[in-house]
């Protein structure tokens, strides 16, 4: 891949990580030196789990989710905000409510979500659309959600296309089930035909720094179309992130790579705030991970 237009740069970058990681002394050489020259330059950075390596996806998305799960602080921001936002759909909606997460790799916010609502004895049908085009996906929400689907909480669904007819029939069949996770195998942008306000929420966790500038604006416009409240989160440029993610994953290479790579994508607080448009709102946290939430909410640009 080293001759492949699209990847060697990226490959070439990886392989300079791995090499330094042999060792701490080149490693943290590498940190102090060369990292900072390459955020610089952060738009060449592909992670590992942005390569076209179905295993090594599944390595990293079941990891990365692994980690939301043992530490819940890492999604708690976004988690109290779906909850709240589900809550008040619940008041209002006639008929099953359709939420959609964009990148959604393992779903464990969903699977966190949808073990809250069970203990609040949530009683509304609520269908999850993921969207992920990675092959490694499918996989791992069948473990993931096994235990759920097998006490009949959960029904798990695969699809590769949602047009209007899909998403009619969706509510159909969910609104018997209360909650349905349906996993979309396919690009975010492939979404863009979908009429305004096609779902009731949008979200996406630690998606952002994937893209490059112009699919972040992109992103934003589209999910902006597609329903009246979105919700991000992702985490925040910070020293101290790449200090805790080299002392607990220094005997994980690949997840190491995936945090350190992410944290040079990552935006800085500052940089967030220069971005600021009208309907969107900024918090950021530090417990124990430096992250931020941003929320959009057509209500506010209307009123
Ligand atoms: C770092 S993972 C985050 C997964 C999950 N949201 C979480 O927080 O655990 C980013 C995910 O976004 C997916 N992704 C990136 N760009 C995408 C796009 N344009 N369309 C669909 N999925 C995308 C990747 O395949 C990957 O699974």
């Amino acid at each position: 891949m080293r001759s492949d237009p699209n990847y060697g740069e990226a490959v070439a970058l990886n392989v300079e990580f791995f090499k330094a990681a042999r060792f701490p002394v080149s490693y943290f050489g590498w940190l102090i030196f060369r990292a900072p020259r390459i955020r610089r330059n952060r738009a060449q950075i592909l992670e590992l789990g942005d390569l076209p390596f179905p295993r090594w996806q599944k390595a990293i998305l079941e990891t990365l989710s692994g980690f939301e799960s043992r530490i819940p602080q890492m999604l708690q921001p976004i988690r109290q905000e779906l909850i709240r936002g589900l809550e008040g759909l619940m008041k209002i909606k006639k008929e099953p409510i359709v939420v959609l997460s964009f990148g959604c790799g393992g779903m464990e916010l969903e699977r966190q979500v949808i073990y809250e609502l069970v203990r609040r004895r949530f009683n509304f049908p609520i269908i999850f659309v993921g969207v992920d085009y990675s092959a490694a996906v499918p996989d791992v929400l069948a473990t993931k959600f096994a235990s759920l689907v097998s006490k009949g909480i959960v029904q798990l669904k695969t699809i590769s296309h949602l047009g209007v007819d899909d998403l009619r029939r969706l509510k159909n069949e969910a609104a018997s089930h209360r909650f349905s996770v349906v996993l979309l195998n396919t690009n975010a942008f492939d979404l863009k035909d979908l009429p305004e306000n096609s779902f009731n929420l949008i979200y996406h966790t630690r998606l952002r720094h994937h893209l490059t500038a112009e699919e972040s604006n992109q992103l934003d416009e589209l999910a902006t179309h597609l329903t009246t409240k979105v919700i991000e989160l992702d985490d925040l440029f910070s020293i101290p992130a790449f200090v805790l993610a080299s002392i607990f994953a220094w005997r994980f290479p690949a997840v190491l790579s995936g945090a350190i790579f992410s944290y040079l994508r990552d935006f800085s607080k500052k940089e967030l705030l220069a971005q600021e448009a009208n309907g969107w709102t900024l918090a950021t946290f530090s417990n124990p991970v430096w992250c931020h939430l941003r929320v959009y909410d057509k209500a506010v640009t209307k009123g």
